[in-house]
């Protein structure tokens, strides 16, 4: 039996502002993503933006980053190499408008792009483009308050029609926000939120649901093929008793990790919200047009990243030691092995988050993150990642019982297909890549490629459309 449509869309996934670098290069205006340093300082300034405003740092990792915005060339002739369908990668919005508040786009930036899609366009590689991922204009957070502030729909809006004029006859799958669910753990990267005040959380998340179902309607006004994705941090949540308690638990957490997904799927806020809001003393200034709005747009495709599964208790003393993966905590699960940096390796949990997404909504599924975060070592110019190839074979051979379970997937775009600075850390060593890139976490390194032995292993993979693992 075939485990994979014949279409199934293989590839890679990369963000702009992990990978592309020349941060004010051509008309660019700073990211949110540009404040922050690496390592330790990081997560301080990821908790608390404010440490970072205050700040110079010695090296902030996005500035030049891998340089994708140069070498993009060649990289993409490696990914041709490597034979990825597509490949997934996100616009900088303060690329196209530096400050996010302007009227009129930067042309320079909306050139990069087109020369970006129309270079992967002549190998046969479609870009999948997330429209916002942790890339606020810093503008919009330190003027407006990020998106707590209505004013951001309109901005956004107007981002999206730009783009969506511009791109859609070389863009098919769009996603409006990368890990929309993010923002209840990292309000700043997600939201451009200066503070952790869980109304304020839920009235951003709130704004970029609105902002979301108001570029669907955009982009089925300008062209009814456009596919839009909603897009969440995935990972089942399993009990870690059977105590009932545990399982009310982990029933809740569940339920924040579905909540706007199941606004963007279902077109209305869920069931229990109200309850909710009440008990978190949260109130949400929303009009009954946004209400239509949302029951009117929802999404076609449900995307999503897994790189773990995660436990839920009430008893204390576990929940006190805790381990923070990503920006995900979770308490250690016996029974899985540790990856490194608060993750375990849970491919059967992938089969089984796989299911509980599809069972949820019945939309079409993408998976558009996966893959181990992992140190590399280069000796004579060769990467042996025996053990990023075996992460990869598990997690493929658990996506494709998903597939004979009858899960409609689209594709699959492995995280950082080439190696780039990590979102949580900022660390370059903490490397997810087919392809080495030499450069290391103080920003030293020639920045050259590399092919990796986990290259090899996935071009077969594809080009055996999943029968060679
Ligand atoms: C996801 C993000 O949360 O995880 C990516 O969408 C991120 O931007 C990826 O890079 C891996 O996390 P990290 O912190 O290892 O880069």
């Amino acid at each position: 039996m075939e485990k994979f449509k014949e279409d199934f869309l293989w590839g890679g996934a990369l963000a702009a502002n992990q990978s592309e670098g020349a941060y004010l290069e051509d008309g660019k205006g700073p990211s949110i993503i540009d404040t922050l340093p690496v390592g330790e300082k990081r997560k301080r300034s990821l908790k608390d933006p404010g440490y970072a405003f205050e700040h110079t740092f010695d090296y902030y990792p996005s500035h030049q980053s891998i340089d994708f915005y140069h070498q993009y060339k060649e990289d993409i002739k490696l990914f041709a190499e490597l034979g990825i369908k597509c490949l997934r990668t996100s616009i900088s919005w303060s690329r196209i408008f530096p400050n996010g508040d302007e009227h009129e786009p930067n042309e320079r930036g909306l050139k990069f792009y087109d020369t970006l899609f129309d270079e992967l366009l002549k190998y046969n590689i479609e870009p999948i483009v997330t429209i916002n991922h942790f890339d606020t204009p810093l503008y919009l957070a330190k003027e407006y308050g990020g998106w707590k502030n209505k004013q951001l729909i309109t901005f956004y809006k107007r981002y999206c029609e730009i783009i969506f004029k511009r791109y859609h006859k070389k863009v098919r799958y769009w996603i409006t926000f990368n890990e929309i669910n993010m923002i209840l753990r990292n309000p700043f990267l997600a939201g451009g939120l200066l503070s952790n005040e869980k109304e304020a959380i839920f009235q951003a998340a709130h704004h970029q649901l609105v902002a979301s179902a108001a570029a669907t309607k955009l982009a089925k006004a300008i062209d009814p093929t456009i596919q839009i994705g909603c897009m969440l941090a995935a990972g089942s949540i399993y009990p870690y008793t059977c105590n009932p308690k545990d399982i009310q638990a982990t029933v809740e957490r569940s339920r924040e990790q579905y909540f706007f997904i199941d606004v963007q799927v279902n077109g209305a806020y869920p069931y229990f919200s109200q309850r909710y809001f009440e008990e978190h003393a949260i109130k949400l200034e929303l009009s009954k047009e946004e209400l239509t709005l949302l029951a009117e747009n929802t999404v076609d495709f449900i995307a999503f990243s897994y790189y773990t599964s995660r436990l839920e208790t009430v008893n204390p003393e576990l929940r006190n030691n805790a381990i923070e993966g990503n920006a995900m905590i979770s308490i250690r699960n016996p029974y899985l092995k540790d990856a490194g940096w608060g993750r375990q390796i849970d491919p059967l949990g992938f089969r089984i988050t796989i299911n509980e997404i599809y069972q949820r909504y019945q939309r079409p599924l993408f998976i558009v993150e996966n893959g181990l975060g992992a140190p590399d070592e280069k000796i004579n110019n060769q990467i042996h990642d025996d053990y990023r190839i075996d992460y990869f074979r598990r997690h493929i051979e658990q996506m494709a019982e998903a597939v004979k379970d009858g899960v409609d997937l689209i594709g699959y775009t492995t995280w950082g297909c080439i190696d780039l600075v990590s979102a949580g850390t900022g660390e370059m060593e903490k490397r997810y890549g087919f392809i080495y890139v030499d450069l290391d976490n103080e920003g030293t390194g020639t920045r050259r490629r590399y092919k990796k032995d986990s290259f090899n292993w996935y071009k077969k993979v594809i080009e055996t459309n999943g029968l060679t693992l």
